[in-house]
């Protein structure tokens, strides 16, 4: 890994064994990007882009002649209002309204290692030998506004993180309208974009089609990154596949509202950017100031989708994640929540609790009513004491209680809302989300709290710490089930258009705070399921509970969709009961078992309501992931067959470092009746390492395996009756190991 700059050309090259990155300055002072892709060797990195004449384009003032021109130049962090007609990256206004941004190159450093981002997450290392970075220093010279622009490059990924800081060095305020973390410009748009789009219930579906002329936008204007966009774009060549050709990723670690943007020129150039939306931000930064916008990563793979997302898992897992639980083994958790929901009491938990430990579960997860007043979801949210009506002898002696059945305890929260019938309105109507003199709307019927306000978000850190000082949990789940709306503070010091992203801020302090001080806790990531499964929040929580639908089928596409980008490890997955209460759908025991142990296994249903027999399987399945958790949530993951493209099936494979090891699902959705069986080749093995499937004497080699496939066949399910190879909604789960 290194970082060159080479003096005649004036120009920069990040390369490690995988990538290659390249940059140049143009007629003294134009930042061009001149190349990205696999990785190449040290030389020509001065920008080669062809330049002629072009009417229509306008030249600076500072290059004489009509060739050189911002216009079609390919830069990477374009101002506005200069004669780049395409979208700018950084835009400010001054004080009487002007506008017009030109940054110019002023300097470089190189050091070693990555620098901290103050009260934003973000991928880190742990030496400074894991990453180089670069910094370049632009310059609005009119008004002094400095622009930095990091470039990370880590010994071990094909991935560069970019990230942005804006200094006011000039001698009066500026108001910043547009500050995005990486822009990027390739000379061709000859590309597919993939992005993952949903809605509740429905979260992450790939989405892929040719890019064209135009600007194609997904962004964020809900205060979350939320169910409808993941903060993620791809550029895929058209021919790339799951497992061949080249993709470009961006990903932004940031919860809040963002812009990923594709814009194809008339040259055909294409432009991607990505950073904080700039529909409801406008920032002042007074003279002096430092702003500090959010890092992006860039991953490239020429070894399909596949690739891409494997690079991610393991940039995620293991320099994003943090704390005590990033590398160990995630419980299996009953979660009381479809088994119930708000209609519960001590003894009908108890009792599930009961079951939950003959069944050989780990943890158990108190979900929403357990405090204020709460029986629906009317009121309560920001009164978090418990409900002594409801827990009559507490949450400790609960927790006790369900702990001396040798399970954790968890509880949920929802620590960013407040009910107008709660205890914390009534005294403080002033700490809710809105803009001044506006009408708030109610999402779920409730108001969101203004964490821009420190009282507020140090209200609500001491109700929570007096519970966790108090009872002995080991798990937190932490929702979040509205988007914002009429953004603003009622505070009279806080401006509306800095709101958004200060509560993002203000969310990330209470965040910090919280881990930092209870480092036990496995806190996992909620908002309605996964409307905010971002990588921001993957730094403070390493897990997320992937989407409200728990319908097996469903989620064949929800997790399919999420691992494009998020590791295993993060991915919560839950059985659940039929008809299933999303879709109505009756699938078979097995598969929801099958479909649920590809992230982390959790049950959510009452479970005292199970037969002997269905007990029985549970109990298998639990014993089962346990004994293979660890390949499933830390092993490499590939995708073999997509739900995406159409097929009335889904496959994937689970292989451990060394290859010696692996497990293969393969789920097929109806039975068409009187089907061929189909061949699938599996994938990632050793070539040479001959495999055993689950306890056959038949021996195969990784390469047979590969190339000539195995025939699949998903029946009978073992919990069902017996219907051979025939039925809806089988499954069919296959264990390899390596023999000498
Ligand atoms: C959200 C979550 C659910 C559950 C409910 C409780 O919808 O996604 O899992 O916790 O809230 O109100």
């Amino acid at each position: 890994m290194n970082i060159f700059y080479n003096e005649q050309t004036n120009s920069f090259h990040l390369t490690n064994e995988k990538l290659s990155y390249q940059l140049s300055v143009e007629n003294e002072v134009f930042l061009a990007h001149t190349y990205f892709g696999k990785r190449i060797e040290n030389n020509h990195s001065e920008s080669d882009y062809p330049l002629g004449n072009r009417l229509f384009s306008v030249n600076p003032s500072s290059v004489p002649g009509r060739e050189f021109s911002v216009s079609t130049l390919p830069q990477e962090y374009p101002g506005n209002n200069n004669g780049d007609f395409r979208e700018s990256a950084f835009e400010f206004r001054y004080q009487d309204g002007s506008f017009h941004t030109q940054l110019h190159y002023k300097g470089y450093e190189i050091f070693d290692g990555k620098p901290h981002l103050d009260g934003l997450p973000q991928t880190y290392v742990r030496s400074d030998k894991e990453a180089q970075t670069l910094k370049m220093i632009l310059l609005d010279s009119l008004s002094g506004i400095e622009v930095h622009l990091f470039y990370t490059i880590f010994e071990q990924y094909a991935v560069i993180t970019r990230s942005v800081q804006v200094i006011n060095k000039g001698r009066e305020a500026v108001s910043i309208e547009k500050v995005l973390s990486a822009s990027i410009d390739f000379d061709r748009a000859n590309f597919d974009s993939i992005q993952l789009s949903g809605g509740w219930a429905r979260e992450r579906e790939i989405e892929r089609s040719p890019i064209f002329r135009g600007v194609h936008k997904t962004d964020s204007k809900r205060g979350t990154t939320s169910h409808a966009y993941q903060p993620f774009v791809a550029l895929a060549n058209s021919n790339t596949t799951e497992h061949t050709g080249e993709v470009y990723g961006f990903h932004f670690i940031y919860s809040g509202e963002f812009t990923a943007n594709v814009e194809v020129n008339e040259y055909k150039q294409t432009r991607v950017q990505m950073g904080i939306n700039p529909e409801h931000f406008q920032w002042t930064l007074d003279a002096g100031e430092v702003f500090q916008a959010p890092e992006v990563v860039m991953v490239y793979s020429d070894t399909g989708l596949n690739g891409m997302s494997q690079e991610l898992h393991r940039l995620y897992q293991n320099q994003l994640i943090r704390g005590e639980h990033q590398f160990k083994e995630r419980p299996v958790l009953i979660n009381n929540w479809e088994g119930t929901y708000f209609d519960f009491t001590e003894e009908k938990i108890e009792s599930i609790a009961e079951e939950a430990s003959k069944l050989g579960f780990d943890l158990f997860v108190l979900d929403d009513g357990w405090f204020g007043k709460r029986n629906d979801d009317l009121s309560s949210l920001g009164d978090w004491f418990v409900n002594k009506e409801k827990l009559p002898n507490g949450l400790k002696t609960l927790a006790e209680k369900i702990r001396s059945k040798g399970m954790k305890f968890g509880l949920w929260f929802e620590p960013e809302m407040i009910s107008e019938d709660s205890d914390l309105y009534r005294e403080h109507p002033e700490w809710v989300l809105k803009a001044k003199n506006s009408l708030p709307s109610r999402g779920r019927e409730q108001y969101m709290l203004d964490f821009n306000q420190r009282a507020v978000r140090q209200n609500i850190f001491e109700q929570m710490k007096k519970i966790l000082d108090d009872v002995p949990i080991d798990y937190i789940k932490w929702d979040f089930n509205r988007n914002m709306s009429e953004i603003g503070s009622q505070h009279p010091d806080i401006r509306d258009g800095e709101v958004a992203h200060r509560y993002i801020l203000g969310l990330y302090e209470l965040l910090e705070n919280l881990t930092r001080d209870y480092p036990h806790i496995l806190f996992e990531n909620c908002s309605g399921g996964g409307g905010r499964y971002d990588p921001g929040m993957l730094y403070y929580m390493p897990q997320t509970w992937a989407s409200d639908n728990s319908d097996a089928v469903s989620r064949l596409e929800i997790q399919t969709g999420t691992s494009l980008v998020m590791p295993i490890s993060s991915m919560g997955a839950h059985v659940s009961a039929v008809p299933n209460h999303q879709t109505g759908r009756l699938t078979s025991l097995k598969m929801r078992g099958d479909v649920a142990m590809s992230g982390n296994l959790g049950y959510e249903l009452d479970l005292t309501t199970l037969t002997d027999r269905e007990k029985a399987v549970v109990k298998e399945q639990i014993m089962f992931y346990k004994k293979f958790r660890s390949l499933i949530q830390f092993g490499t993951f590939h995708r073999i067959i997509s739900p995406f493209d159409g097929a009335n099936e889904t496959s994937w494979i689970f292989v451990n470092e060394n290859k010696s090891e692996a497990l293969f699902y393969y789920y097929r959705i109806l039975d068409k009746g009187n089907t061929g069986r189909p061949r699938v080749k599996l994938v990632g093995l050793d070539p040479i390492k001959k495999y055993r499937i689950n306890d056959s004497e038949q021996q195969y080699f990784g390469n047979e395996l590969m190339n000539k496939g195995i025939y699949v066949h998903a029946g009978p399910a073992k919990d069902e009756q017996n219907q051979g190879y025939h039925g809806d909604f089988r499954s069919l789960r296959l264990l390899l190991t390596e023999v000498d």
